[in-house]
């Protein structure tokens, strides 16, 4: 009881206070891709300028332009639609073009997958009500007991068993909201359901890490169970860095079937600010609705 209870009061007391810490300039632009964007700052429509093209990248990974389209530094008025809906999605000023707010927000550390994967959440571009959305298809796993296991390809900068400790409080933030319908259980070493690790740079699914800030991890769809994250963030659990429990809960939401909210307050919003271990409403809503709870 003892324990509990000075656990609820570390919570309350000792995370709390400092809930979302916004990122220091130098630290926002500290990406290379952030840096392309402090170049293009007042680029707009018609214009053609160098590192335009990065900026479709991003646009193109994160689900705002379509793929396989050149990735040329004129920004035309796709560019320009994509740049709409991914302010629209991230709630900052929709003015189609690259100013502050938008390099901000897009330097922002948040997570690999995309925002927007086909009409995942119609929704997000419609003013309709903001809430949670699905994989395509809505994937799902067809038991409740699952196992996970720890396997890195790269070194890290925090103890294992921190880590450990970290996943199991996050899997257990899951499992409640499913009235302890999932039961998560840890193997010492793969095979598992959901094989979790630290990677570095390209690490072989196509999805490479971008080195500090940026893309912090990405975690695949149901049954995948794979989930991964940048080796080259600073993880912590107790501030001064990326809190490890924090993007675990994200990531935990991908290999459970959620997509990316555009609800702010959510766990399953894309971009992650300092610390938020809890679920909102609209995750709760989202998990129960996907497994029919
Ligand atoms: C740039 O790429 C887009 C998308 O593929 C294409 O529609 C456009 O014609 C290209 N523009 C130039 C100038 O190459
Ligand atoms: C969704 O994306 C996939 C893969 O890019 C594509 O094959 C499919 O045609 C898209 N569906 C729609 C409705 O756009
Ligand atoms: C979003 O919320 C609205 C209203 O509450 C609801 O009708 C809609 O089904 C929700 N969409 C999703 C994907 O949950
Ligand atoms: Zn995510
Ligand atoms: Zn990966």
């Amino acid at each position: 009881m003892a324990n509990k209870l000075s656990i609820v009061f570390f919570l309350l007391f000792v995370v709390n206070p400092f809930p979302f810490v916004e990122p220091k300039a130098s630290e926002a632009s500290a990406t290379p891709f952030g840096k392309t964007l402090q170049k293009l700052e007042g680029v707009h429509k018609g214009q053609r300028v160098k590192g335009v093209g990065e900026l479709r990248g991003f646009l193109q990974h994160f689900g705002y332009l379509r793929k396989g389209n050149s990735l040329n530094d004129s920004f035309d008025e796709n560019v320009e639609s994509a740049l709409r809906h991914y302010q629209e999605f991230h709630h900052i000023p929709v003015s189609g073009e690259v100013d502050e707010e938008t390099i901000k927000t897009m330097s922002l550390p948040r997570c690999g997958m995309p925002d927007i994967i086909n009409d995942s959440n119609p929704n997000a571009l419609s003013g309709a009500p903001e809430n949670y959305s699905f994989f395509p298809g809505s994937p799902r796993w067809t038991k409740w007991g699952l196992s996970y296991a720890h396997s890195s390809s790269a070194s890290f900068n925090i103890a294992l068993n921190v880590v450990r400790q970290a996943k199991s409080r996050a899997f257990q933030t899951w499992a409640q909201a499913t009235n302890s319908r999932f039961r998560f259980t840890e193997n010492a070493r793969p095979p598992a359901d959901i094989v979790y690790g630290f990677h570095r740079g390209a690490h072989g699914d196509g999805l490479p890490f971008d080195g500090p800030g940026g893309v912090l991890a990405h975690a695949f769809a149901p049954e995948n169970g794979r989930c991964h994250y940048d080796s080259d963030e600073r993880w912590t659990t107790n501030g001064g860095g990326t809190d490890m429990e924090t993007v675990a809960v994200h990531e935990i939401g991908h290999l459970l079937g959620l997509h990316h909210s555009n609800e702010p307050n959510a766990v399953m919003f894309p971009t992650i600010q300092g610390i938020r271990r809890f679920l909102a409403q609209d995750d709760i809503n989202g998990i129960r609705a996907l497994y029919g709870i």
